[in-house]
């Protein structure tokens, strides 16, 4: 069979195999609007770098808010926005071992900086650090990026999803605040915040996600275009990081079992990043316990599995 016929049928099982677990899983009910996505939706998207071949099943084309995805987005512009060492002055680089808004390992733990960026508070650290005139001025530099990392121009937020998180984002605000307190956290914190929400609310499908991951996969280089979107030093940080801390307190199990740089959010979402092969895009919004796509996270097994995935 031919090597495009056997990629898409592998994608085929995969996804019917692993539908099971979505049964299992929670949506995620903290942010109230997120209740209304189908808990049995599961599907993926693969870009293969080297041809740029798009392969897909399942829910590729369905609609999710990206959520913590954006903590990479925030990462990639306030580092080309400062400088690495300006930024993790401010955010440190170590996982948690603790949940993604843990308040006591804020205080606790680490007294001046958060732990890292894809913890929330680090990433309201890096969303402050963002530049811009103003609060569009910065949202809009954030979504331009974004379109240009997945040759998606229409990409925009989820305005219902954005307001349901702003109502409900207390949480948020705690660590904010805090943070505020400790001079970690400079400028308006409500303006800081009112950001964070609205790139946690940037919508994109599965196909978005395989084109960003596949732009971070291939040090920076956009490749539909050859275009370079991001610096290859950026994306090497970006990278060592997300294998890190990128599935939270879930990380370590995460590098065993798929073992290649990835990002998950509670809309169900996952972006994969296999160094100079594969971006992988999924959407799955039944979690579990973590926070991460269950039905997603069994998909990235069985494939790092298959196509021998893993960087170790
Ligand atoms: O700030 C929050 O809690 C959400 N907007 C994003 C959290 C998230 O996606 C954690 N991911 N697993």
């Amino acid at each position: 069979m031919k090597r495009k016929k056997l990629m898409k049928n592998l994608l085929i099982n995969l996804v019917e195999k692993n539908k099971k677990y979505t049964e299992e899983g929670k949506l995620a009910s903290y942010i109230p609007a997120l209740l209304k996505a189908d808990k049995e939706a599961l599907g993926l998207c693969v870009v293969d770098i080297k041809n740029n071949e798009e392969y897909w099943a399942g829910d590729s084309d369905v609609k999710f808010t990206i959520q913590s995805i954006s903590k990479v987005v925030s990462l990639i512009i306030a580092l080309n926005d400062n400088g690495r060492e300006n930024v993790f002055k401010k955010v440190n680089v170590e996982p948690t071992g603790m949940g993604f808004n843990s308040i006591v390992n804020l205080e606790i733990r680490n007294q001046d900086r958060p732990y890292n960026p894809m913890i929330n508070a680090g990433a309201i650290v890096t969303t402050s650090l963002i530049f811009g005139e103003n609060e569009d001025h910065k949202l809009q530099r954030i979504l331009n990026f974004l379109r240009r990392a997945t040759n998606n121009p229409s990409i925009d937020i989820n305005k219902e999803i954005y307001e349901s998180e702003k109502a409900t984002g207390d949480r948020n605000r705690s660590l904010a605040y805090f943070m505020k307190s400790s001079n970690i956290l400079e400028g308006n914190v409500e303006e800081v915040l009112d950001l964070y929400f609205k790139q946690c609310s940037i919508e994109a499908t599965a196909k978005d996600m395989a084109r960003f991951a596949a732009v971070i996969a291939n040090d920076g280089i956009a490749p539909w275009s050859d275009e370079i979107l991001i610096s290859r030093e950026v994306c090497r940080i970006v990278k060592t990081i997300m294998v890190t801390c990128g599935m939270y307190d879930a990380s370590g199990e995460f590098a065993v079992h798929v073992g290649v740089p990835a990002k998950s959010g509670v809309g169900g979402g996952i972006i994969a990043t296999v160094p100079k092969r594969y971006g992988i895009g999924i959407y799955g919004p039944a979690l579990d316990s973590k926070g991460n796509s269950i039905g997603g996270i069994h998909i990235l097994k069985d494939l790092s599995e298959e196509l021998e995935l893993s960087i170790f």
